[in-house]
């Protein structure tokens, strides 16, 4: 090759003091395979030297022939002695940075908690969907018809006022915040097939002040059957069995005369916690009657063939004295904590 010194003694030590040179400087293992390609391959410069042996009159190739040999060895000698270094401290960078300490503390990650109410809805829900009821809903905007007309409140029956209600403007567009789960008692038996047997958690809101003890914005959930041949005793069955789920097998309740318009007759739930703070005692719970014929008639259901039940019940009020709450206002603070502390069974 024409850029390839005349082979000498001067020509194949510069050739490999380059080589060794660079070989010194390579820090790493890139660097080294830089240095193989230029000074220890096929092309390099004591390569092409090492090529012009043969054209070394013969009784000099022998001397020649070490010299250039003698020159790569050296410099694959420190070219292996160089590799293994590197890949040795190779070896220990990873191993320092992939270090674990297994005495620190560990970070628990940040799971988030599903709320008391969802769980508590859901178990309701369950409970009764395993008696084969379903799950109903209705819109929280409710037209008053729905709210309280189609319920049997007579339009100046003082009944109206048990409510304190958040109309919403103009209030020519008659609707309301709904202030209870009932509406959709009549929801359901209007888009229904009859027999009917549903029950609706969700939303409801009234004017009250925020206090420990009131939410402007709570939970209800309503309950509704609608068939042949209901009595109370199927109410009274059917609330015994919800309250032993919900609150053991010695919970027991009780029903007390009171009035609703949308349930003749109506009554006063109550239930024996067999729990609570304090000891066993009778805690009011909810309302609950015979669906009020007038409702029937409302939704087209004739009352002469079909009788039915409803009940209806908070359910902040409910884990208030199921878990031993103190202050309403935790359930809407969305501290994670409180939350937290239901863990995953309610
Ligand atoms: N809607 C009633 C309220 O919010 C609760 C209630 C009472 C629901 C009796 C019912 C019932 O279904 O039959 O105060």
């Amino acid at each position: 090759m024409s850029d390839t010194p005349e082979l000498n003694e001067e020509s194949v030590r510069a050739a490999a003091d380059a080589a060794l040179a660079a070989i010194a400087a390579a820090d790493d293992s890139a660097a080294l395979k830089a240095v193989r390609a230029e000074h220890l391959g096929e092309h390099s410069l004591l390569a092409r030297l090492n090529a012009q042996l043969r054209n070394v009159p013969s009784d000099q190739k022998a001397v020649y022939g070490k010299l250039v040999g003698g020159a790569r060895g050296r410099v694959n000698q420190a070219f292996a002695a160089k590799e293994q270094e590197i890949s040795e401290a190779e070896a220990a960078a990873q191993l320092r940075a992939e270090t674990l300490d297994v005495t620190a503390i560990p970070v628990p990650g940040r799971v988030g908690a599903r709320h008391p109410l969802t769980l508590i809805q859901e178990r309701v829900a369950d409970v009764f969907v395993g008696m084969g009821w379903e799950v109903a809903e209705g819109p929280e905007l409710e037209s008053e018809w729905f709210n309280f007309d189609a319920l049997n409140f007579d339009e100046d029956h003082p009944a109206r006022a048990m409510q304190d209600t958040f109309f919403v403007d103009p209030v020519g567009s008659h609707l309301v915040l709904r202030t209870h789960t009932s509406p959709v008692q009549v929801r359901s038996l209007l888009e229904r097939e009859l027999p009917v047997y549903v029950v609706a958690p969700g939303r409801v809101y009234r004017t009250d002040e925020l206090d420990a003890t009131h939410l402007p914005v709570f939970s209800q959930i309503e309950g509704l059957a609608v068939d042949k041949g209901l009595t109370m005793a199927h109410l009274r069955g059917t609330l015994e069995h919800f309250a032993r789920v919900m609150f053991g097998s010695e919970a027991k309740i009780r029903l007390r005369p009171n009035y609703f318009p949308f349930t003749e007759p109506s009554a006063e739930l109550d239930i024996w916690h067999p729990a609570a703070k304090g000891g066993p005692r009778w805690i009011e719970w909810g309302g609950c009657g015979m669906v009020n014929a007038n409702v029937l008639r409302a939704t087209g259901v004739d009352p002469e063939v079909y009788s039915g039940f409803a009940f209806g019940m908070g359910l902040e009020r409910t884990l208030q004295f199921r878990n031993d709450l103190s202050d309403m206002r935790d359930f809407l603070e969305g501290d994670i904590r409180f939350s937290q502390a239901f863990g995953m069974v309610v």
